[in-house]
């Protein structure tokens, strides 16, 4: 119901005094802790900056200021807002069950996921191979290594991920389908899917782009914008990709059809069909998410991956009429604003990267600093923020902005895990 007492307010017009009534986000997963605050420092607009787009601001308790709420939008609006847009259909499938603990500590599950890794990404390249010789695929084997992932992210839930955010490039479309996989298995874990389930989801990634074999190498490494004629052949891989696995013994149907529909959008305004929400399988609505996620935040030929936070944002603008709003919740929350292996500088200007979140604490994670203030190499050291750590000058460190690879000449790939973790 409309609400006179309650403005939607752009955050680059945010002015102390302002009470934030909610985000155009999910509160879980940022760094505030109620659900309603009012706005005390310039820092609290730079990390709202930071995390979103658009604010809801409570006029009668922002009263007490000298400004005038006048010139922005009241929430009348709000249905006309792209992310504020649903279906009726809930396309919801998967079921909350308790979530598993880890059974290792990141430490421990190392070198198993070194190895899980390599062979899937072997598992990949060798697939694309043998397509492009037009030799049958060994599904068996893919299934294999797919379980393995799977057995990995149930061991620890993070270990496997850091190797995808870590984004080491090469062959886009093998290193693309290898974190898609390991993405969607970790969120499909923590959205209380079975470990069968999981594997079928694993098994989607893992295949969803094989239909780029046949796209020619001058479209899929070019360096800016496809024109209208190589976006038209772009748009034709999702149906290689199913003419592919149709032919394959012991391929599950779910797997055609994520191939077939990854690119399909909740407004009908995808491709290859232009199919409309309740057409879209889940599968297909749940890679959708973790592929979008993947491509914005790696490095490509022509363009350098951006941060977490951006591909939350361009996501979250998407929530509804691209992607399944539900979902697009869930994977924000899932993977909180600073995911490990985020580059961050902290409130003192030293700068670092992310090794682990705690799952109730996210805006709170362990942090190993690369940088002194002057941004100059220091000792590598391991400061937890949910412990309060303290800088030299006895202040209390946090997080004040998330930085894209490359920031500062750090490059994510010349860092080992364990090299970080023993710092
Ligand atoms: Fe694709």
């Amino acid at each position: 119901m409309f609400d006179r007492n309650r403005y939607y307010v752009p955050v680059k017009q945010l002015k102390i005094g302002m009470f934030v009534s909610d985000l155009d986000r999910p509160w879980l997963g940022t760094p505030f802790l109620v659900q309603g605050f009012e706005i005390t420092s310039e820092e609290e607009i730079q990390q709202l900056t930071e995390i979103c787009q658009y604010v809801y601001i409570d006029k009668k308790k922002s009263g007490l200021f000298d400004y005038s709420l006048d010139e922005y939008v009241p929430d009348e609006t709000s249905s006309k807002i792209p992310f504020k847009r649903s279906y009726e259909q809930s396309s919801i499938k998967y079921h909350r069950y308790q979530i598993p603990l880890d059974k290792y500590s990141i430490v421990e599950e190392l070198d198993n996921v070194k190895f899980v890794y390599e062979k899937t990404r072997r598992n990949i390249h060798q697939t694309l191979e043998k397509l492009k010789l037009g030799n049958e695929i060994d599904v068996r084997q893919s299934k294999e290594v797919v379980n393995d992932c799977v057995d990995s992210i149930f061991n620890n839930k993070d270990s496997l991920l850091w190797f995808t955010l870590i984004k080491k490039r090469d062959p886009y479309t093998s290193e693309h389908s290898l974190n898609v996989t390991i993405l969607s298995i970790a969120f499909a874990r923590y959205l209380g899917h079975s470990a069968q389930e999981l594997q079928t989801i694993g098994l989607c990634g893992l295949l969803h782009d094989i239909g780029k074999v046949d796209i020619p190498l001058s479209v899929l490494t070019k360096e800016g914008r496809f024109t209208d004629e190589e976006f038209e052949i772009m748009k034709l891989h999702p149906g290689y990709g199913r003419d592919y696995l149709v032919k394959q013994p012991n391929i599950d149907y779910e797997v055609v059809n994520v191939a077939y529909s990854h690119h399909e959008r909740m407004d009908g305004s995808g491709y290859p069909q232009g199919l409309l929400a309740p057409e879209i399988p889940y599968y297909a609505r749940l890679v959708a998410i973790t592929d979008t996620y993947d491509a914005i935040t790696n490095d490509r030929c022509y363009q350098r991956g951006r941060t977490t936070l951006q591909a939350q944002k361009i996501l979250y603008e998407g929530a509804g009429n691209h992607y399944d709003e539900e979902l697009v919740k869930s994977f924000i929350q899932w993977l909180g604003i600073y995911p490990p292996a985020s580059i961050v500088e902290m409130s003192n200007g030293e700068v670092g990267i992310v090794l682990s979140v705690n799952p109730d604490w996210k805006s709170r994670p362990r942090v190993v600093l690369i940088l002194d203030e002057n941004k100059e190499p220091q000792t590598q050291r391991i400061v937890d923020l949910h412990k309060n750590a303290l800088d030299e000058h006895g202040n209390t460190y946090h997080i004040k902005m998330s930085l894209p690879n490359h920031s500062f000449g750090i490059n994510l790939i010349d860092f080992e895990l364990n090299e970080l973790l023993n710092a």
